[in-house]
């Protein structure tokens, strides 16, 4: 299946302020934000985009545009590239594609068997299998916890020990049937496995350390009225995204009749904005989608 881009025209409209400027698409994918905004922009302007899948790196050299670059690497290292105050927009679109889900060699979906791999660039770490067969009952209990929010938790942790004693787990239908087989209860429209696959991929790509990471990047590398774009799809995310930017209290020394106050470097411009009605029609992904824009003050 295609990869169909989230708020597309909602993200790039607020991306895009000066149409001669410098952007960041942090998150290429399969290129249908970068594609919209090299449309939008002048040929003055300028596009680099990120992303550490080895698949979106070559596709993205499909895109002969001379003011596009893109480079196979994770978004925490923005820093690299980018002087301080040197951009004019930044855009994260969080997450899987559908085609990390659709390719079974991917081990990312449990609705397809392949082996269980998980990682985004997979020259990187090691494959989930690695850790999850060497893991204790209390290291998967806390990824368990911690990414995927599972109540269940305790009976999967113990299923995944009890299962390796027996054979090594290899494969996504390893870990989904198994999943299945300790779940209570009948669940009859979320696959028991979705928040265990979810807490999995997040911890083993160091998901929400990396944005913190970059998002630290991103805000120097803005320029004054710079802006960026957060689209995610699931509240550890979004959480994370907002706290970010929420105003800092500065706290004083006892001698300086100052007690605190607030030091404000980003106001937020938008806030949890959704797909519509007929986005969702047509991709039911976009339903969790949460956008946030942030302006550099
Ligand atoms: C939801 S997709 C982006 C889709 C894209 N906006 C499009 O329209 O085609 C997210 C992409 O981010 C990439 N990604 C995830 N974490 C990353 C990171 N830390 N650095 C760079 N790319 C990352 C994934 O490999 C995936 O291709």
């Amino acid at each position: 299946m295609l990869h169909f881009p989230v708020l597309l025209e909602e993200s790039v409209d607020f991306l895009i302020t000066n149409l001669d400027g410098n952007y960041i698409d942090c998150t290429f994918g399969r290129g249908g934000h970068t594609s919209k905004i090299l449309r939008k922009i002048s040929p003055e302007a300028k596009l680099t985009s990120f992303d550490k899948d080895a698949e979106a790196y070559e596709f993205a050299k499909n895109i002969k545009e001379n003011n596009f670059t893109i480079k196979h690497e994770s978004f925490n290292s923005l820093s690299k590239y980018f002087d301080e105050g040197s951009i004019d927009g930044i855009l994260y679109d969080l997450g899987t594609c559908s085609t990390h889900l659709d390719n079974g060699d991917r081990g990312f979906s449990f609705m397809r068997d392949g082996p269980l791999d998980m990682r985004f660039n997979i020259k990187k770490g090691k494959p989930l299998s690695d850790w999850i067969n060497n893991a204790s009952y209390d290291e998967i209990l806390n990824v368990l916890y911690s990414y995927g929010d599972e109540k269940h938790g305790k009976l999967i942790a113990k299923a995944i020990i009890d299962f390796r004693e027996k054979k090594r787990i290899a494969t996504t239908f390893d870990l989904a049937n198994l999943i299945k087989d300790c779940y209570p209860g009948s669940r009859k429209k979320i696959h028991p496995a979705t928040k265990s696959f979810q807490a999995f991929r997040i911890f083993i790509n160091n998901e929400l350390n990396e944005i913190a990471e970059s998002l630290q990047q991103a805000k120097k590398i803005l320029k004054k009225n710079g802006i960026i774009v957060v689209i995610s799809f699931h509240s550890l995310e979004d959480n994370l995204v907002k706290n970010f930017f929420k105003p800092q209290n500065l706290e004083f020394p006892k001698d300086i009749p100052i007690n605190s106050i607030m030091s404000q470097e980003f106001k937020c411009i938008a806030k949890k904005i959704r797909a519509t009605e007929d986005e969702i029609d047509i991709n039911p992904r976009s339903r969790s989608a949460i956008m946030r824009v942030f302006k550099k003050l």
